[in-house]
């Protein structure tokens, strides 16, 4: 598989003033300014994670990056298990384990509330480079599986409009294809981790490179269904156990 392609523009320099934003009002900001009383700036939930729409989007719809995810409409227990992976290190990548070390509990479960609430419109699918034999192999996996390989059907988990289901397992609709063969490749590789069972690294180390970049291709040319919601918690039998998602 080609190596994640990772463009970081902000990364060096706009993490430490991004989490300065997001302790403003209170701490790291608030100690340096002690002496000149400051006109503070609203204190909602919307105004504080505006540090992080810079690589999330205004309303956590995504951007043009490829490597920067959508998190409006995702569950919210699911997102709040990526901020935790991200601050007790499940899940590696330097400005949002950065961003979120010293985010308490609570603070990151009303972050994750906030974007999952969010309903911003899904970006035109992308058009697809690659071969159609690739797409076609890639929407056999998605749709039925492979079951020679004991691979399921990612819809089974995803979902049949492939949005996810409530309370923990995401849509993977409006992601680009590197953002999502990265993620594959990082289960495999053991660096994203998920709670115990992880059903995903199973289901990673199952596929092939040919088959992570054909699934990843032809889930990026997926427009995103009428109603895109999350199915209802309980309403798909995953064939794998899954950790993350309550017993
Ligand atoms: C410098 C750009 C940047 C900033 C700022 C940033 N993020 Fe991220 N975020 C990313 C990237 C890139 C990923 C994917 C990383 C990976 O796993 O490889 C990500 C992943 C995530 C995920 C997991 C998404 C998923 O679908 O699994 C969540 C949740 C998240 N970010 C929330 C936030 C929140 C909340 C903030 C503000 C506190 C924030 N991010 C600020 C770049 C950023
Ligand atoms: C047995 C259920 C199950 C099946 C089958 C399954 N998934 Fe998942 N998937 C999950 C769960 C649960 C998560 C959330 C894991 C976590 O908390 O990090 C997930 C997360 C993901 C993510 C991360 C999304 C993001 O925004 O970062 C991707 C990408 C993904 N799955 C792709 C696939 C693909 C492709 C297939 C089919 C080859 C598949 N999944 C099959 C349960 C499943």
């Amino acid at each position: 598989m080609s190596p994640r392609r990772i463009s970081r523009p902000l990364n060096t320099l706009a993490a430490p003033l991004l989490a300065a934003f997001l302790f403003g009002t209170t701490g790291i900001l608030s100690a340096a300014s002690a002496q000149t009383p400051q006109p503070k700036a609203p204190d909602t939930i919307a105004a504080r994670v505006q540090g992080c729409t810079a690589c999330h989007g205004t309303h956590g719809q995504g951007t043009d990056n490829d490597y920067f995810p959508r998190l409006a409409g995702k569950p919210a227990e699911y997102l709040y298990n990526q901020l935790m992976n991200f601050r007790e290190g499940r899940r590696k990548y330097p400005p949002m384990n950065y961003l979120v070390t010293y985010l308490s509990d609570d603070y990151l479960h009303e972050i994750a509330t906030y974007f999952s609430q969010q309903r911003p419109p899904y970006p035109p699918p992308s058009k697809s480079a690659v071969a159609e034999s690739t797409l076609k192999r890639g929407r056999e996996i998605v749709l039925h599986g492979d079951p020679a390989k004991q691979v399921p059907a990612c819809a089974a988990c995803h979902g049949a409009k492939l949005t996810g289901m409530e309370p923990a397992i995401p849509g993977l609709v409006g992601l680009h294809s590197d953002y999502i063969s990265a993620q594959i490749g990082a289960w495999r590789s053991g660096s994203r981790h998920a709670k115990a069972p992880d059903c995903m690294h199973e289901i990673a180390t199952r596929l092939t490179d040919d088959d992570v970049n054909s699934v990843a291709a032809w889930l990026s040319t997926q427009s995103a269904p009428q109603n895109p919601v999350p199915a209802p918690a309980g309403s798909l039998k995953t064939p794998l156990a899954c950790g993350s998602e309550p017993q």
